[in-house]
């Protein structure tokens, strides 16, 4: 949840919606989508989200109005004009990802790159400013074209965010999602099934006393 459920509240924060708004989040079904999910409905949105068919009854029991399958189904032929994105698969999904944004809607990336606005918000050097507007102009460009908002998160720590998350989940009766545990021996079955993305939740390495 500290991971996750916050780096969820602080994109959600940038997009600053307004209840009965469309969001979609992109892979939806891994460990970050199981924590976006509830939080983007504490905001009042309609959420849209991907992923394989195996996990969209989770998915849609954790809140998610619309799930499609990306393995039958392709988001950006079925989607147009949502009003926020929250991208977690990066640079090959981007370009059509601002392809079902609305003129003027914000996409918030977890897995782009850093841009000026992300280096200016976190209060970086001039120097890092200067070379994070470049190394993100790609996406500003993108987004320029509709008048939309890219957007890199970066989760920072913040405590009131932290308790604003536990009420979330308390209220809406929400646990984080675990997919696997294992001991500290199976430390390497453990990476490589982190590895293989097919996750249903965080994976846990447990370390016996
Ligand atoms: N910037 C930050 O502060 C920050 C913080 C947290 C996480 N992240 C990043 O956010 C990303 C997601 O994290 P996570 O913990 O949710 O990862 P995860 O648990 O590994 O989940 C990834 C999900 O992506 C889905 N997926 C894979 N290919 C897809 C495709 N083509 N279309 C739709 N869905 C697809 C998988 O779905 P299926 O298993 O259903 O096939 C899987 O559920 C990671 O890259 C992580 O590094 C960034």
């Amino acid at each position: 949840m500290p991971l996750t459920a916050l780096t969820a509240l602080q994109a959600l924060e940038l997009m600053n919606p307004k209840s009965g708004e469309t969001i979609f989040i992109s892979g939806g079904t891994g460990s970050l989508g199981a924590m976006a999910i509830p939080v983007a409905k504490s905001h009042g949105l309609t959420v849209i989200t991907n992923g394989s068919a195996a996990n969209k009854d989770r998915v849609c029991a954790l809140g998610a109005d619309r799930f499609i399958d990306y393995k039958t189904e392709d988001y950006a032929e079925v989607l147009s004009d949502v009003d926020y994105v929250l991208d977690t698969l990066g640079d090959r999904e981007l370009p059509r990802e601002f392809g079902i944004l609305r003129n003027g809607g914000k996409l918030v990336s977890l897995r782009g790159m850093p841009n000026g606005e992300f280096a200016i918000r976190t209060g970086m050097p001039a120097l890092k400013r200067v070379i994070l507007t470049f190394a993100g102009c790609k996406y500003d460009q993108m987004a320029a074209r509709k008048n939309q908002k890219y957007y890199f998160v970066f989760v920072h720590e913040d405590g009131a965010g932290l308790e604003r998350i536990s009420e979330i989940f308390a209220e809406r009766h929400i646990e984080a999602s675990v997919d696997e545990v294992f001991a500290l021996d199976d430390v390497n079955k453990a990476l490589k099934k982190v590895a293989g993305r097919k996750s249903k939740g965080k994976t846990v390495i447990t370390i016996s006393r």
